[in-house]
Parts: structure tokens; C-alpha cells; sequence
């Protein structure tokens, strides 16, 4: 097992360190460089195809429907489609709206989840066509859909899961850029722009990995924490729910994830002297927003730890702490601000002693309900 970990001391580790390369080997063959076209060889939808859905319907568990968020806002982003995001164990046991004209989306690691090849089960038996986008050939879920996406992130063995995220809202990335491209919903200069942005990532995670120092720093200062606080808005707003996932996955430790305009109305009660909050600012159209919502906190003693860009350098007047992700396109730092966020929930669990790669009453893949 030593061996396996690559000189790491942990799985969760190794694999947040895998991502650049994992990111590289999803996009391999996805991007035709003469064209500056996303190409997806397993797909092959025309025009009249895709026009006959009108509506997406994206199904999953865990990290995985976190992923799907990200999926949700980037194709209505992209497409003007409308996207719904559901749960599986949710989906399955009522009576969804869905048709020969949704396109089901499925995500799942393992391609194993029960209630994801429950519904993915359902979908098709209402009539949709189902797109599985998963991590293991040959999966349950792989073998079932109608189209599959593999992301290549390789095996996962922690049972937080890091790459496979990554990998998965890499996918959304091309799918939306496809899609938008195909129904000639975004001009050639923004898709190259996009297109840039994207394969512009690998490197910047990069960057960011060689910065953990102070994140471990920080992770010793929250360990004793009751309850930690992560907000955000639009975009932020989805990946503060899986940074939120990830602390208590493997640190046990209580935590919330808000949409930050949503704090007046409840969870600013629950803010002490002293409590962390995490919030994420990235998105320039709320900007001034988010930086309101800190403002708030603060005045009832929250402890902030902002994540932005290095160009919000005004961030840093209204934070007590600050971390920096690399300039970048708004829609696409999810794949960057994740990564603290991995980074601080490792950390966390570490300096608690905990068994970082297989926490405590939960598996790596539920098969079973
Ligand atoms: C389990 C794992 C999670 C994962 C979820 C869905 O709960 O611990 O990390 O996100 O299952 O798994 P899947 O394989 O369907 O993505």
C-alpha cells in the first residue's frame, strides 16, 4: 500500500496532487486544436438530436451532484437550456417530470451508486435517453446508459473524493462549450475563449498545489472549531457545498455551506466570536455582494477566510485571512477554488488524527440502498 501512495502519506493526498494530470489525460482528444472545437467522439448528436430535448435533467449523490451544480449553471450559462439538478434517492421515489424530450444526465465515480442506477433506470423507462459520465469502464451505470463520457481521473481510493470532482466538472465544461457550440448559442471568439480558459487549468492547479503551507497553518487554527462556516455566491455558492462536504467527510467537525445572500436569513444567528467562515469570491458580477455578506459576519466576530483571485487585492481589507487562486475566467474557478478547499479539509483531518482516507461510516461506493 506504501508503494501505491507514490511517497505520500495518504491516498486523499496523493489524489488531490493528481489532478493537473488527471485534468490533462480528460481532456486528451476532447479538444480539436486546428477547429478550436470540443469534439466528443462518443456522441453523436446533430442538430435536430439535441434540439429534441428541452430540458436536462442532471441526477446524483455526494460529490458527484455537487459536480452536477456546476453542470447546471454552466450549460443554462452557455445554452440558455434548462437544467434541473436532483439527488438520486430523491428522484427515484417521486414522480419526476421527464419524458423523450429531457436528456437525463447521470454522474458517478464508481458508475455502482444504487440509487443513481435507480434512476438512471427510471429515466429510461420514462421515455429519456441517459448520458452516463463516469469514472469506471465497464460500470453498471457505464453499461446501462444510453451515451457514456469516461472522465480519466484513474483510480480513486480515498473515499473523499477529489479527482473524480474535478474531472467530472471538467466534463460539464466541454459538454456546455459542446452543446452551446452546436446549437450556435456563443460566438467563435468567446467558445476560443473558453476553450482557452479551460485548458489554461491544468497548470494553474498546479501553481496552487505548491501553496499548502499556509493552508495547513490554517487547518491547525480550525481543528477545535464547533462548527465551521463556508459561503458563497452563484458559482462560489456550488463549490462551497462540496468544501463544506469534504470538512465533514473526514474532519467530523459541523459545518454549513450557505448561499451568502441567505445568512439574514437564519444562519447570521449562529455566528460567534471566533466562528471560521470560509467564503469564496470569485464571481466579479456579485462581487460587491459577497464583500457586503462578509461585512455582515464580520460585525458579529466571525473569523473570515477569503479565497479569490490575486486581482480582488481590495479582498483583503475585508478578510482576517486571505488565499489567492491564479486569475481566471469567472466560469471556470471552480476547478481552482476547490482546491484550497480539498486542501484545508485534509489538513484538518490530519492535524485531528483521523483516519484521513477512510472515515468513519462511509464507503467509498454505496451499492446497496
Ligand atoms: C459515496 C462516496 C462519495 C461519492 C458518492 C457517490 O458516498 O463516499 O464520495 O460522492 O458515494 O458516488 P459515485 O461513485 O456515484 O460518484
Amino acid at each position: 500500500e506504501q508503494a501505491e501512495k507514490n511517497g505520500y502519506d495518504h491516498f486523499m493526498l496523493k489524489e488531490i496532487h493528481e489532478q493537473p494530470e488527471a485534468l490533462k489525460k480528460t481532456l486528451a482528444g476532447r479538444v480539436d486544436q486546428a477547429t478550436k472545437r470540443v469534439q466528443f467522439e462518443e456522441l453523436q448528436w446533430s442538430l435536430e438530436r439535441v434540439e429534441q430535448w428541452d430540458k436536462i435533467t442532471i441526477i446524483a449523490c455526494g460529490t458527484a451532484y455537487h459536480a452536477g451544480l456546476i453542470g447546471k449553471h454552466v450549460i443554462e450559462e452557455l445554452t440558455r437550456t434548462p437544467v434541473d439538478v436532483e439527488v438520486a434517492s430523491e428522484f427515484r421515489y417521486r414522480r419526476p417530470i421527464i419524458d423523450e424530450k429531457t436528456l437525463v444526465i447521470v454522474i458517478s465515480q464508481s458508475g455502482e451508486t444504487a440509487d443513481t442506477l435507480a434512476a438512471l433506470r427510471q429515466s429510461q423507462h420514462l421515455g429519456a435517453n441517459v448520458l452516463a459520465i463516469t469514472n469506471v469502464v465497464g460500470s453498471s451505470i457505464a453499461r446501462e446508459a444510453d451515451e457514456v463520457i469516461l472522465t480519466m481521473a484513474g483510480p480513486e481510493i480515498a473515499v473523499a473524493s477529489t479527482k473524480a470532482y474535478t474531472t467530472q466538472v471538467l466534463v460539464f465544461y466541454l459538454l456546455g462549450i459542446y452543446l452551446a457550440d452546436l446549437k450556435q448559442k456563443i460566438t467563435k471568439d468567446y467558445r476560443i475563449q473558453l476553450l482557452e480558459a479551460v485548458l489554461d487549468i491544468p497548470n494553474k492547479m498546479e501553481e496552487l498545489l505548491e501553496y499548502s503551507e499556509a493552508l495547513q497553518r490554517y487547518s491547525e487554527s480550525i481543528k477545535d472549531a464547533s462548527s465551521v462556516f463556508f459561503i458563497g455566491r452563484s458559482l462560489d455558492h456550488a463549490v462551497v457545498l462540496e468544501g463544506s462536504l469534504k470538512l465533514k467527510e473526514i474532519s467530523y467537525i459541523h459545518s454549513e455551506a450557505y448561499a451568502a445572500g441567505e445568512l439574514k436569513h437564519g444562519t447570521l444567528a449562529l455566528i460567534e466570536e471566533g466562528t471560521p467562515i470560509i467564503a469564496l469570491i470569485t464571481q466579479k458580477e456579485v462581487n460587491e455582494k459577497m464583500l457586503g455578506n462578509i461585512k455582515e459576519v464580520k460585525a458579529r466576530g466571525g473569523h473570515v477566510l477569503g479565497v479569490s483571485m490575486k486581482e480582488n487585492m481590495e479582498m483583503l481589507e475585508y478578510v482576517d485571512e486571505g488565499c489567492y487562486i491564479p486569475d481566471s475566467l469567472s466560469l471556470v474557478t471552480p476547478l481552482l477554488t476547490v482546491i484550497p478547499l480539498q486542501l484545508i479539509s485534509y489538513y484538518t483531518s490530519l492535524a485531528l488524527g483521523n483516519d484521513v482516507d477512510k472515515p468513519r461510516n462511509l464507503a467509498k461506493s454505496v451499492t446497496v440502498e
